[in-house]
């Protein structure tokens, strides 16, 4: 499978599980599925798909990055996800980066993803080192939306974002919880690559464990996993 079929997979998987009114998406911000945006902007563009009634909900965000900061998720999530499927700016709930005090802030964001009704299908990722959202390994599987500190091997998986590398990567980031992102209807976990293969293994056939937040996801439901060869290399 290339890029191009993972992100057709993941586009058409999403659709089909979104509801038809109203959808409230939830979205992972990394590497892994800027291609399934595209692709939703390309069907969105063509006429084919239409998600401009959608609310999307990030999973988390930098402490001490705003808006405007290119490196920030609301910037991510503004010009990959929102303009491009052409969401209104209210619709778009993103934990405050730069709010003064980021633990309100953190708060205001868990009660915001409860007033519009939680999220019906959540786009996520893993980490290298089998994180989920920005829950580091050691996080509770039972944690809320709260501050967290980033982890060296995260910091540095994620310098080549940033035009000053690792020293420019914010040491805290606001993210939703484990319950919490088990809260939504439905989970589409997005793996590519060789960096995702041990870290997808453990985390869908090893111990659910807090050494491996993303192992949570075996507690859940409805998930589906798309993964490249590369990641999907030690299932
Ligand atoms: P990536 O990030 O998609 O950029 O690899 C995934 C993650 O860290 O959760």
């Amino acid at each position: 499978m290339d890029e191009a079929q993972f992100a057709v997979l993941a586009a058409d998987e999403l659709i089909r599980r979104l509801p038809a009114v109203s959808p409230r998406l939830g979205v992972a911000t990394g590497s892994t599925p800027m291609r399934l945006y595209d692709e939703l902007a390309r069907r969105s563009r063509v006429g084919e798909l239409d998600l401009s009634s959608a609310v999307v909900v990030a999973l988390d965000e930098y402490v001490g990055l705003g808006p405007r900061d290119a490196q920030s998720y609301a910037s991510y999530v503004r010009t990959r996800i929102a303009e491009p499927l052409g969401i209104a700016p209210g619709n778009v709930v993103v934990p405050q980066g730069d709010a003064a005090d980021p633990e309100r802030a953190a708060a205001e964001f868990e009660a915001r993803i409860t007033g519009v009704g939680g999220v019906d299908v959540q786009i996520a990722g893993i980490g290298a080192n089998g994180h989920l959202g920005f829950n580091e390994p050691g996080s509770s599987l039972e944690s809320r939306t709260r501050v967290v500190l980033l982890s060296d091997r995260t910091r540095s998986d994620n310098a080549r974002f940033f035009s000053d590398g690792i020293d420019g990567v914010p040491r805290r980031a606001i993210t939703q919880g484990l319950a919490t992102i088990c809260r939504a209807g439905s989970i589409l976990l997005l793996a590519s690559g060789t960096a995702k293969a041990e870290p997808l293994a453990a985390a869908l056939h090893g111990p659910v464990d807090v050494a491996v937040p993303a192992s949570v996801l075996q507690r859940h439901a409805d998930v589906t996993v798309i993964a490249d060869h590369a990641a999907a290399a030690l299932l």
